[in-house]
């Protein structure tokens, strides 16, 4: 029997990463693909000990069916970091807990977007937010980044003539580019959204990871009680533990908790419970402050080595935080076609046209840092740059 599948399907892109990373299994393979935080870096006797405290005090309480909101104490938890590190006010009623940030974009895109709706995000713009928006059949329109943000030029230009619903992006240490948002960028984007009433979702998986320059407000700070936020501690505590949240106006967020019952009727309680115990009992501080020294002394050992075996002609971005550089090959070499010769030299990477909605055979790519050491990193980026140099003298590059 030929399954007749719901028309939506037909749009919905595969990811690429989640391809990638099958076929780089290989450990002679250097892979600069997933975006993986550091295995040595997730606080596992921490957890363990936390864990332990959350089965002596609560037993059975922490099996037990929760909230759809999510764990009280950790929405609190949540709103007192946005007050300390943003000068943000929110109220534990605005925080929903989610199975990772990711699950907040697949409850807001639930109830926001119909088919045919126009999206705006960044170009390039992160790939699950792509995947997770087209389930609902938007048009997207991207409008393209550069080293201070998005281009608020082209921004308006697309509010103007498209009047999208929304605008999704990364203002901080991005997805996949690695770049910032300066403040007047940020400043530009809120009064932009204001004019012409697009809601501004703001996901920030890794403003905490800067390990170079000075914090920048949100683009939130300036967008007063309006905007989405997503927050995640993926980063900077453990991504298995699938935890984030998203913080809402009151209109949004009854309706994402409508849709939050549909779908898995509340996040792991026990994961909740163990991370507000590991929070309670250890300095987050002290660990994002070790992330933030080891993820820059990564980045530093990457921007060196591309520095030193990349071409000349190959431009790439310098992060202050996070975990990614983006780099463009010359004009007319296929990120894509590189992926073949770049597995036989024992090097992954992800090519760019999946964080694209309208870009095919792009000539970019993006690099992740933070989880190969920095030695490793070294001796991957000299690989890549023999397989850039190969293909450019076989004359794959077009003038
Ligand atoms: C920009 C961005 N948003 C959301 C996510 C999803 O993260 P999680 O679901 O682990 O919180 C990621 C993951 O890498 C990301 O890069």
């Amino acid at each position: 029997m030929k399954t007749k599948f719901a028309s939506r399907m037909k749009s919905v892109p595969r990811s690429f990463i989640r391809e990638i990373l099958k076929v780089t299994t290989d450990p002679e393979i250097i892979s600069f693909a997933g975006g993986l935080p550091n295995l040595q870096m997730i606080p596992v006797r921490e957890l363990e000990a936390a864990a332990d405290k959350v089965f002596e005090s609560d037993g059975t309480r922490a099996l037990q069916y929760s909230t759809t909101e999510g764990y009280y104490h950790l929405r609190e938890w949540i709103c007192k970091r946005y007050l300390e590190k943003k000068g943000i006010k929110a109220s534990p009623d605005d925080i929903l807990i989610t199975t990772g940030s990711q699950q907040a974009l697949d409850l807001l895109s639930k109830v926001l977007i119909d088919k045919d709706d126009r999206v705006v995000i960044e170009k390039p713009g992160y790939l699950g937010a792509i995947q997770a928006m087209s389930v609902f059949q938007p048009k997207f329109n991207a409008v393209e980044v550069d080293e201070t943000g998005v281009d608020t030029d082209k921004l308006e230009k697309v509010f103007k003539a498209k009047k999208p619903k929304l605008f999704y992006a990364v203002p901080n240490f991005q997805n996949p580019s690695g770049i910032t948002y300066s403040d007047a960028v940020r400043k530009k984007t809120a009064v932009l959204c204001k004019k012409y009433s697009v809601l501004f979702v703001e996901d920030d998986p890794y403003g905490e990871l800067r390990f170079e320059g000075n914090d920048m407000p949100a683009v939130k700070n300036y967008l007063g009680k309006d905007g989405v936020m997503f927050g995640s501690f993926s980063k900077i505590v453990a991504p298995g533990l699938r935890l984030g949240w998203v913080f809402a106006p009151k209109d949004i967020m009854e309706r994402i908790v409508t849709v939050k019952q549909a779908a898995d009727l509340h996040t792991n309680f026990l994961a909740q419970r163990i991370t507000y115990q590991y929070l309670l009992d250890n300095s987050i501080d002290a660990h994002i402050e070790k992330l933030r020294k080891v993820y820059g002394v990564h980045a530093k050992a990457m921007l060196s080595a591309i520095e030193k075996y990349f071409p000349q002609e190959v431009a790439y971005t310098r992060p202050q935080g996070g975990m990614f550089i983006w780099a463009n090959l010359p004009k007319g070499l296929s990120a894509m076609d590189m992926i073949k010769p770049a597995l036989k030299d024992k090097v992954a990477f992800v090519p760019g046209d999946p964080f694209y909605t309208d870009v095919k055979d792009a000539n970019t790519m993006r690099l992740n840092y933070s989880n190969a050491a920095p030695d490793v990193i070294t001796e991957g980026i000299k690989r890549l740059g023999n397989t850039i140099k190969k293909l450019i003298g076989k004359g794959c590059a077009k003038k």
